[in-house]
């Protein structure tokens, strides 16, 4: 046995021991790896401040001159119920714009809601005030800038977080008793004082990686499993351009939730894609007792002249210590999603890439103040995504979640938010344009293209 075994059968030994009759065990407490505050609604009402600044913070263990939001990366974990009020000031300490965007939020974007068209200069404030539907799907969800031209340095920066919508999944006995963590993957490029290197031309147009990756703040760290207990791990790519294919080590993660929810029945992978933007939910069993065995991100191409990182990277170390005293399984059922019924309008976008370092859809840059799209409120729609490009682009739509339609014509039983349009590939969701009119945002979530002209405005109405 190597030392590494003995340790953790060591640890095992000692949880067992203080096991007593049927009694949960839960073994020594460890610290869960984020360790940004959390701001919790009370009484129907989330209020707190966010002041965006540069400053000296701890990242992987050293120190790091990074964009931040209340000396925090990440940045102050927001939690909420559906029906819950959010008031939220955002002070602007920067030296440019910045604003806030609620990623895979079902709310208003107009007046003081997920408006990206806001802008809030440098040295100035905004409060941000609206309500969370009643009917709003639970999830992790999160918040970050969308100034058009700045979004990829300020994200890549530091300006990210967690936002957790509670709901009725967070009560089925089997993930509740899971130990849960919530990994925030970022990557960085720093040089050896901790100041972040801005890219070049040619990694813009790439999309911007960093070599250096965090799991929510930290060089990875360890997440402990209990033998028989469930680890339930929401994991947010927070990355400007980076895919992660991830895998555990001779464990299967059993997906519970994507971007904009649960699913119905959890489904087993071995790896698991996934997207700047995205979001997934997944349980995994601990049925080996013992050792240490890596979540890594494995190769994956997404294209282009660089392809990206396509090295494998070991992120964090999954670990056995205690036991538990019951044998937990991975739940029947989690949430329930009917197909969105057959659309009454079909639209299809091409992604392009222009001259003078410019990416398009439908062989345009955006402009602001135009309307792309115009669609109607309650209208269900299919949209076709034809990607003229070698490289991949993962699309996103704000305000309303969709289903990717598979290869058998169906839409797939998840909400997403974000979905990969592989290079000289295509995609189609369906999506419905329920509860706001206003004027939105779709757009690449390689925020070096965004910020390169890859979004266009929809308008509801
Ligand atoms: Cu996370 Cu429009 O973005
Ligand atoms: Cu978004
Ligand atoms: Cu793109």
């Amino acid at each position: 046995m190597n030392r590494r075994e003995f340790v953790s059968r060591s640890l095992t030994v000692a949880g067992l021991a203080a096991v007593s009759g049927s009694e949960w065990f839960a073994g020594p407490l460890q610290a869960a790896v984020l360790k940004s505050p959390k701001y919790v609604s009370a009484n129907g009402m989330l209020n707190a401040t966010l002041t965006a600044k540069q400053s000296w913070v701890t990242l992987a263990g050293r120190r790091a001159y990074l964009y931040n939001y209340n000396g925090w990366v990440p940045g102050p974990v927001l939690v909420v119920n559906p029906g819950d009020t959010i008031q939220l000031r955002l002070n602007n300490n920067l030296a440019e714009d910045t604003n806030l965007h609620y990623h895979g939020f079902h709310v208003s974007s107009s007046g003081a809601a997920d408006n990206i068209f806001l802008t809030i200069p440098s040295g100035q404030n905004f409060t941000y005030s609206f309500g969370i539907p009643a009917w709003h799907r639970p999830g992790l969800f999160w918040y970050h800038p969308h100034c058009h031209g700045l979004v990829a340095e300020q994200v890549s920066m530091g300006l990210a977080a967690p936002i957790i919508v509670r709901g009725a999944m967070d009560l089925i006995p089997e993930i509740a008793a899971a130990r849960e963590e919530i990994l925030v993957l970022q990557d960085w490029d720093l040089d050896a004082n901790g100041y972040v290197i801005q890219p070049s031309p040619m990694e813009r147009m790439q999309g911007r990686e960093g070599a250096l990756i965090t799991v929510s703040g930290s060089l990875r760290p360890t997440l402990f499993i209990q033998q028989d207990g469930l680890l339930r791990l929401r994991v947010l790519n927070a990355c400007a351009s980076r895919y992660f294919l991830l895998n555990i080590q001779k464990h299967t993660m059993y997906l519970i939730a994507t971007d904009g929810g649960p699913i119905p029945t959890p489904v087993a992978y071995d790896k698991l894609l996934v997207l700047p933007g995205q979001r997934i939910d997944v349980l995994v069993k601990g049925n080996l007792g013992t050792g240490s065995y890596a979540l890594q991100a494995l190769p994956y191409n997404r294209g282009g002249m660089m392809g990206g990182d396509t090295s494998t990277q070991t992120l964090a170390e999954v670990t056995y210590q205690g036991r538990s005293a019951q044998i937990w399984n991975i739940p029947s059922q989690v949430g329930s999603v009917s197909p969105l019924p057959t659309p009454s309008m079909r639209r299809s976008f091409t992604l392009g890439q222009g001259r003078m370092m410019s990416f398009l859809i439908n062989g345009r840059t955006f402009d602001p103040n135009r309307i792309d799209t115009a669609v109607s409120l309650c209208g269900v729609e299919d949209w076709d995504y034809i990607n003229q490009t070698s490289m991949d682009h993962p699309m996103h739509l704000h305000v309303n979640p969709f289903q990717v339609i598979g290869p058998n014509g169906q839409p797939e039983l998840a909400w997403r938010d974000t979905v990969n349009v592989p290079g000289g590939g295509r995609v189609r969701f369906r999506v419905q344009f329920a509860d706001f009119v206003g004027k939105t945002v779709q757009h690449c979530h390689i925020l070096d293209h965004e910020d390169m002209g890859m979004m266009g405005t929809v308008n509801m109405a």
